[in-house]
């Protein structure tokens, strides 16, 4: 298949970039050449056929290097295929239920709209009071999210096959 899928992501701690490299894990295992950056090493969007970016939530906001790639790259991004993705809400059930229905950071909702990605997920995210300090311990308290790690790895797999799927179905053989 033509071209590479690009996995950008921006994290603090970590866990926003193991999914990001498990949905390029399940992009090579479905044939798919792809690449998993940090968002603010990620070069020209222009040489990806595809990209799938994430960033970390906190308090309702993407990370920054994620935001300055979701902006900066507009024209490039509605140009191809786009996958959204939040790591956020930490508790068992369904993550945007967790969140009141928390779905993408609304500043950011403008500059989707005209993206115009193929899908934004919420996935379930991951606490580790290990790494805090003392106000973000402090924080997570207050809004009564548990710490530990959520992050429900099915679905995420199940999420990056139907990318690879999507993108099977419309690149060249
Ligand atoms: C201070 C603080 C604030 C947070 N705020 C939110 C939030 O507003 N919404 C959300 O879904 N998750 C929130 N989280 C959870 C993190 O987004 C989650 O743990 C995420 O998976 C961490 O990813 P990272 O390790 O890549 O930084 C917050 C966590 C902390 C510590």
């Amino acid at each position: 298949m033509d071209g590479k899928v690009l996995v950008a992501y921006a994290t603090k701690y970590g866990a926003t970039a193991e999914i990001a490299e498990r949905i390029g894990q399940v992009l090579r295992q479905a044939g798919l050449d792809v690449e998993v950056l940090a968002a603010e090493r990620a070069g020209d969007v222009q040489v990806y056929k595809a990209v799938v970016l994430g960033s970390a939530v906190y308090i309702g906001q993407w990370r920054k290097q994620a935001a300055a790639f979701l902006k900066a790259n507009e024209q490039a991004l509605a140009g191809r295929p786009v996958w959204l993705f939040s790591s956020g809400p930490t508790g068992e059930g369904d993550p945007v239920e967790l969140t009141q229905g928390w779905r993408f950071p609304k500043g950011l909702q403008p500059v989707a709209d005209r993206i115009q990605p193929r899908d934004i997920a919420v996935f379930a995210g991951s606490a580790n009071v290990e790494k805090m300090n003392f106000l973000e311990k402090f924080m997570l308290k207050n809004v009564k999210a548990p710490a530990g790690d959520f992050r429900d790895w099915e679905a995420i797999t199940a999420w990056a096959a139907s990318i690879a799927a999507a993108l099977k179905e419309s690149g060249p053989a």
